[in-house]
């Protein structure tokens, strides 16, 4: 397999990150994940804005114009025949000998990107996913789509260890997002969904499925809402880059609706897959 490191598309064998490298030692860089259907990338141009508003956000300079991050990226996938899957990508702040404050003089910053190939969890869309409730322990600005992951890795592992899905974290009694996703609950035709603060990460498929709500015609609110409110809802989604639009059919045991992916659920799914149709004729 062909990575992108910095600016050149080498084999894997070839790439080597410094043991001094800040995103290994601080987690002091950034990420994207951006799925690629029938080998093209989806919401590309939206990706990469996100990646260099995170990459000015903790001020760290990516030095390729995003035109030319899209043309590897493009390459990347084109070189790796991916059909469909995924691009990994982050950007750490260089290599430097440890200190916490920023290397002086600035040091090149290190960007890495591979491909994987990826079947859709065609399965858990149909048939909805469990989750739990875990407490979001995580800092105050999970605007930034950073490397430093641990708040979320505790999380899903807690998930995962009680045969969960994902984990819809909650600070105190309000809902923010799940461990590696954004998070919807629809009660009586309206949607509800956590507003856009530092406190959850602006996903791009939470940017598409508002979209398609106005095309299906749910009423959509961005206001907070509690853990019994979510209990009560009618239907519940997370989303995803790679998730989609995925209905969760409990929550800690406690069934949502009827137990099966509801209605408007499936209407949105629908108006998501219109917006891919190069998937379609796979
Ligand atoms: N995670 N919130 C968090 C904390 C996330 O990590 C993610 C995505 C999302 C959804 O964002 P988007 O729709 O842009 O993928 C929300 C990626 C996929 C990951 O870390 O693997």
């Amino acid at each position: 397999m062909k990575i992108l490191w910095n600016d050149q598309i080498v084999d894997e064998k070839e790439v080597k990150i410094g043991y001094e490298d800040r995103g290994y030692q601080f987690g002091d860089g950034i990420y994207e994940v951006i799925k690629i259907y029938n080998a093209d990338v989806f919401t590309a141009t939206e990706h990469i804005d996100r990646l260099y508003a995170s990459a000015d956000k903790i001020q760290l300079v990516i030095p390729y114009t995003k035109d030319v991050l899209h043309k590897m990226l493009h390459e990347l996938i084109e070189i790796n025949e991916v059909q469909n899957g995924h691009i990994y990508l982050q950007v750490t702040r260089g290599t430097s000998p440890r200190q916490h404050n920023f290397p002086l003089p600035v040091v090149e910053s290190v960007l890495t990107a591979y491909t994987k190939e990826t079947t859709r969890p065609l399965a858990e869309l149909e048939n909805g996913v469990k989750v739990c409730f875990v407490e979001d322990v995580r800092w105050l600005r999970c605007d930034i789509k950073s490397l430093n992951l641990l708040g979320n890795v505790l999380a899903k592992q807690e998930a995962v260890s009680k045969n969960c899905y994902e984990a819809i974290q909650h600070r105190g009694e309000i809902i923010t997002e799940g461990s590696s996703s954004n998070v919807y609950g629809i009660k009586d035709g309206v949607l509800y969904t956590h507003p856009v603060s530092n406190l959850i990460l602006n996903g791009i498929t939470r940017k598409v499925i508002l979209d398609c709500c106005q095309e299906v015609g749910i009423q959509v609110v961005e206001e907070a809402f509690t853990k019994e409110q979510a209990l009560e809802m009618d239907e519940f989604i997370m989303s995803s880059t790679n998730a989609e639009v995925m209905p969760i059919i409990s929550i800690d045991g406690h069934m949502i609706g009827n137990g099966k992916r509801g209605e408007w659920t499936e209407k949105l799914q629908q108006a998501f897959e219109k917006k891919i149709p190069a998937t379609l004729e796979v």
